[in-house]
């Protein structure tokens, strides 16, 4: 997996409080965590947690939702299926953006795992970005189904087999945006370029045999900024905790682009 600079949070003094393990903790872990609260008027800091990793579960969201049981209730953060199907929990873990309910602590390999929120996403709370933007530019690609033939009466509009493998490797994304928030373009340009994330969904309808607003999609995406500002970078398909290749589902855009110019 990529590494990625951490430039919204990389000048931060390293300690803020320092959490230690309970008394008698044998093996202990520590985690240095990005902490910020918009309302007590106090500089982002990061504090460090000691957690007793014989008593937690496997994963850096156990010993998360540890620190807020056990340590330190105010630590912030979302999570729901921990289970890697919901995108809620992802964060930037030792430098690389992840799923913190699929990442092992184990595969931690750093003496003290350092957790901030997302690359450039604005902060709520410690570890919580602000999904506003991303959630409007997914909007903005229309994901649903567009359809102008009437709908078939009594069956569903059918798909082959092979049509049906062409949303393989797309719709699985859960939208996480771990891909969008390693992409230097989307860091320098996010208010008008889509990202990986948003652009592999919006192949993802361009691909679905049943969708019959092809071409009013391209145009929307045939913009200097919307579509072409991805330089095939790559970070976003290291990035993708479902192994998804946003850069592929991009490439096979910028091809539909040019074909019906032909
Ligand atoms: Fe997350 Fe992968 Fe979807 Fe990007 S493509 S939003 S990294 S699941
Ligand atoms: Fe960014 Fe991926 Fe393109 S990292 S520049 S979206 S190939
Ligand atoms: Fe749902 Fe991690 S809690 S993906």
């Amino acid at each position: 997996m990529a590494e990625f600079a951490l430039p919204a949070n990389s000048k931060l003094k390293p300690s803020g409080k320092t959490w230690p393990a309970s008394t008698g903790a044998k093996n202990i872990k520590e985690f240095k965590v990005y902490r910020w609260n918009p309302d007590d008027g106090q500089n982002p800091r990061m504090d460090s947690y000691q957690v007793d990793i014989d008593t937690c579960g496997p994963m850096v969201l156990d010993a998360l939702i540890k620190i807020k049981n056990e340590i330190d209730p105010t630590l912030t953060f979302r999570r729901s299926c921990r289970e890697g199907v919901c995108g809620s929990c992802s964060m930037n873990i030792d430098g690389t953006n992840g799923l913190a309910c699929t990442k092992a602590i184990e595969d931690c390999v750093s003496k003290a795992v350092s957790i901030t929120p997302l690359p450039h996403m604005e902060v709520i709370k410690d570890l919580v970005p602000d999904f506003k933007h991303f959630y409007a530019q997914y909007a903005s690609i229309k994901p649903w189904l567009q359809t102008s033939t009437p709908t078939p009466s009594g069956v569903e509009r059918l798909q082959s087999k092979e049509e049906r493998e062409k949303i393989d490797g797309l719709y699985e994304c859960i939208l996480c945006a771990c891909c969008s928030t390693s992409c230097p373009s989307y860091w320098w340009n996010g208010d008008k370029y889509l990202g990986p994330a948003i652009l592999l969904q919006a192949y993802r309808w361009l691909a679905d045999s049943r969708d019959e607003n092809t071409g009013e999609r391209l145009d929307d995406l045939e913009d200097p900024f919307r579509l072409y500002r991805c330089h095939t970078i790559m970070n976003c398909a290291n990035a993708c905790p479902k192994g998804l290749n946003p850069a592929k589902a991009i490439g096979e855009i910028k091809k539909m682009m040019i074909e019906r110019q032909l």
